[in-house]
């Protein structure tokens, strides 16, 4: 059995077009936009920047966000020609099982799940302690039944209301989308410009800490695959930055997600890019200016590991701000986990159409025009890891799965542009082989910069992945099991005999 057999680009735009599996196309530039910014504006900033400054990399964590976004940016790049090319839901899962065959295209999709759903998970459960925080600053302590690690009933029901969103329709989840995205990045900038009239110089003093220095209170510094091979001294330094980048990269997921959206855009050849590439530009700018504000108020020796910002305003005496920035975190959080989890749902959606899970999630409901089976999966699933899961500690893990995907995304354009060099490419990407071999590079050093516990977990779900893989996905496949379908799906000959004129 073919394990490198192809799905060509012709199909999976055909595959879309039957009715059963029809999404409604109802997205334009601007939601693309505000999808993007709803998704990656969040945890990252909001409660990672303070780990990554006070551990890793000091003032210099602003470096940290620039190398993380280029990174973004170059495969970005690569995510930009694909999403053109074949605007079909499934993201990278869907690129892949067009260029580099199934089993990548299995692998990508389980990994994809990782980033998505275990992200959603992470994110919920961050967000139900920031509200915790918030009521009790109300006055209003929740039960200990409800909230506390291993029965966190707040996390699964933030998500369960949020599946509903979800179900009824993907108008009217953009619409919520962008009013939360609108309080999101508004309280960013309130940040920013409240913050700008308490800094200190003598804060950004070293702003390259040396090697070796104090971490801030409560950190717990694990030291990267890289420094445990001898082959880097670790946190602070100039290779702080890097592994302040592994971590910060969390801030950066999301504008990847966007491609998921691509088969519910009403013009994606035009309107991916400018999705993608805005959303990303818009927080790279917040990320360097929100981190520059914050290590400049409070040393970051005094910077707070949880809750960062709002922590910056209650050091220079203002309290009351820190209250609303965590109002604006937890409405930040929200459209996070709301756009993961619909990219999650779209993912599962594409493997199942192609048979690789069952086809029963596949069915999109007539009456609103969503994956409802696998939305409600989906909602059940993380609203069950995040109740008994205490999931903080492992954005890591969701790190190492994205920046995976992103080698494998790339990896896929250089493909594709050998085998099918005549599909038309409504936006290219610049500086082929060069830019998505750095793609590739970066991508590629940034996970080396994460712990080794993290690569074992990430090798564990991967073979876990090839098992399911194995006994079920290669033999039910629509590939496998019917025969007409790999006939009309057949690139290049890798499914059958090739046709003549196929060849590239
Ligand atoms: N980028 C998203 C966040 O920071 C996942 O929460």
């Amino acid at each position: 059995m073919n394990l490198t057999r192809t799905k060509s680009v012709e199909q999976s735009i055909a595959d879309t077009e039957e009715s059963e599996h029809q999404l409604r196309k109802e997205l334009g530039p601007v939601q693309l936009v505000v999808f993007g910014v709803g998704v990656i504006l969040g945890t990252g900033i909001f409660v990672l920047t303070g780990e990554a400054a006070g551990e890793k990399a000091g003032p210099a964590i602003a470096l940290s966000f620039v190398f993380s976004g280029i990174a973004c940016a170059l495969a970005a790049l690569c995510y930009a020609e694909f999403a053109s090319t074949v605007p079909v839901a499934g993201s990278a899962y869907t690129f892949s099982y067009a260029s580099l065959g199934e089993i990548v295209a299995w692998i990508i999709g389980w990994d994809l799940i990782l980033e998505l759903g275990l992200g959603a998970s992470t994110v919920a459960v961050g967000w139900s302690s920031y509200f915790a925080d918030l009521m009790k600053s109300i006055g209003i302590t929740i039960p200990g039944w409800a909230y506390g690690e291993g029965h966190n009933l707040v996390a699964a029901a933030i998500v369960l209301i949020l599946t509903a969103v979800l179900c009824v329709g993907i108008k009217i989840s953009s619409q919520i989308n962008f009013v939360f995205v609108v309080i999101k990045v508004a309280i960013v900038l309130f940040v920013i410009v409240a913050g700008l009239f308490f800094i200190k110089m003598s804060n950004y003093s070293p702003f390259i800490p040396p090697s070796g220095s104090a971490s801030a209170a409560g950190a717990e510094v694990t030291p990267s695959l890289l420094q445990d091979l001898g082959l880097s001294p670790g946190a602070f330094g100039v290779s702080g930055i890097f592994t302040g980048a592994a971590l910060v990269f969390f801030a950066y997921i999301g504008f990847d997600i966007v491609a998921t959206a691509a088969e519910e855009t009403k013009n994606p050849q035009r309107d991916m890019p400018i999705g993608i590439f805005g959303s990303l530009a818009i927080c790279t700018v917040l990320y360097v200016a929100v981190s520059l504000v914050v290590t400049g108020m409070v040393k970051y020796t005094d910077i707070k590991i949880e809750a960062p910002l709002a922590e910056a305003f209650r050091s220079v005496g203002h309290p009351a701000f820190a209250t609303v920035i965590s109002i604006g975190a937890i409405i930040g959080l929200t459209t996070v986990m709301m756009v993961l989890m619909l990219g999650q749902s779209r993912v599962f959606f594409a493997m199942s159409r192609d048979r690789l899970l069952p086809p029963t999630f596949a069915k999109v409901s007539p009456r609103f025009g969503t994956p409802l089976r696998t939305t409600i999966l989906t909602g059940s699933v993380v609203a069950l890891i995040s109740t008994f899961v205490p999931l903080s500690e492992l954005a890591e893990l969701v790190n190492i799965g994205t920046l995976f995907a992103f080698v494998l995304v790339a990896i896929g354009v250089l493909v594709l542009r050998r085998s099918r060099p005549d599909l038309k490419r409504a936006f290219r990407c610049p500086g082929v082989p060069v830019v998505p071999v750095l793609a590739v590079l970066t991508a590629f050093y940034l996970m080396l910069n994460l712990p080794a516990a993290t690569w074992i977990r990430f090798l564990i779900w991967m073979a876990l992945g090839l098992v399911v893989y194995f006994v079920h996905g290669r033999r039910s496949s629509r590939l496998a099991t019917d025969p007409e379908y790999a006939r009309n799906s057949a690139v290049d000959g890798q499914n059958q005999p090739a046709r003549s004129g196929d060849h590239s």
